[in-house]
């Protein structure tokens, strides 16, 4: 039931992106790498985010695409930035070549940058008002820099090598994973005009539901092999990252996490919005946590 409902959305999401790269096609390599790790087979957990905040506020869930699809491009680059030799120096992604082994490390850091811009330009060219426009311009730059993802992942290759606590690493993983499912939320629960409450409660239920992901991919970095993952796995201990289970152990991750899905599920339940997305949000933190026991 979960899983056919978040494919339909996805389909939906597919096919806006599809078009979204008909139309933009320039015919350029750099146009072709942004393109190939666009359609990489991302899940497209942050686009269907956005599309349960603002179907949960009773808005149909078309309104949230080009929001949604900014945000992708967002994870893209920071996905394809992350797997250079700089950084994480790795070759395979969702089971397909990174994008610098498949284009070469100039042209995936330039189309790193590209899509940062391209989200922007999605968004001000969508049919957003005025004042949407510019708050969701906002957000995605606040989650984004100083004082989100970029910030996380510096943190985070700072942190390599180092003892932390796990005040360090819950910011760690705030910043550089929960951010964006905030952000989706928050995209999703805007172009829906939501009001403060509502806007507030779905942006946490976003964050815990980040964080319990980041967790949760850190433990499987440590109990899965690479042919599941599609990524090489046993990675974390190797570089010798800050992560959660380094800091909690395997059971104590598992339990962090397990609490972050409960408070996910536990301020979702007591808003009032569309009972059926309530449920899908419900069921899908439930699914998280089932992930990795
Ligand atoms: C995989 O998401 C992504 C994460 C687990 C987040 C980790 C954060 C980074 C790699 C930040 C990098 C940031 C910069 C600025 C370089 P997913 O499983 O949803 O990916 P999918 O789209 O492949 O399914
Ligand atoms: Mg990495």
């Amino acid at each position: 039931m979960l899983n056919a409902v978040l494919n339909e959305k996805r389909t939906v999401f597919e096919a806006f992106l599809e078009k979204y790269l008909k139309e933009n096609n320039d015919s350029s390599g750099l146009f072709e790498a942004c393109a190939y790790s666009l359609t990489a087979g991302g899940k497209r957990i942050r686009p269907v985010l956005a599309m349960l905040a603002c179907e949960f506020l009773n808005e149909p869930l078309e309104k949230s695409l080009h929001a949604g699809l900014a945000i992708e491009m967002i994870h893209t680059f920071s996905l394809i930035h992350d797997d250079l030799p700089a950084i994480d120096n790795d070759d395979l992604r969702r089971g397909m070549l990174t994008c610098h082994k498949k284009f070469g490390e100039a042209t995936a850091i330039l189309a790193g940058d590209c899509l940062i811009l391209l989200a922007f330009s999605v968004i001000g060219s969508s049919s957003y008002s005025t004042e949407i426009k510019n708050d969701i311009t906002r957000e995605i730059a606040r989650s984004c820099g100083m004082q989100g993802l970029v910030q996380g992942e510096f943190l985070d290759v700072e942190a390599e090598g180092k003892e932390v606590d796990l005040e360090e690493i819950k910011r760690i993983h705030y910043l550089k994973t929960a951010r964006l499912f905030e952000l989706s939320m928050y995209a999703g629960a805007r172009v829906a005009r939501g009001g403060r409450e509502r806007v507030a409660a779905l942006k946490k239920y976003g964050m815990n539901l980040g964080l319990a992901f980041q967790a949760i991919d850190d433990i499987l970095d440590v109990t899965s092999d690479g042919a599941s993952l599609g990524k090489a796995s046993q990675k974390d201990e190797k570089k010798g990252k800050a992560t959660i289970v380094k800091v909690l152990g395997l059971d104590g991750a598992r339990l962090w996490a397990e609490d972050l899905t409960n408070k996910a599920i536990q301020v979702v339940s007591g808003i009032s919005g569309n009972r059926e997305i309530k449920d899908i949000l419900i069921n899908l933190a439930d699914e998280m946590k089932k992930r990795v026991k």
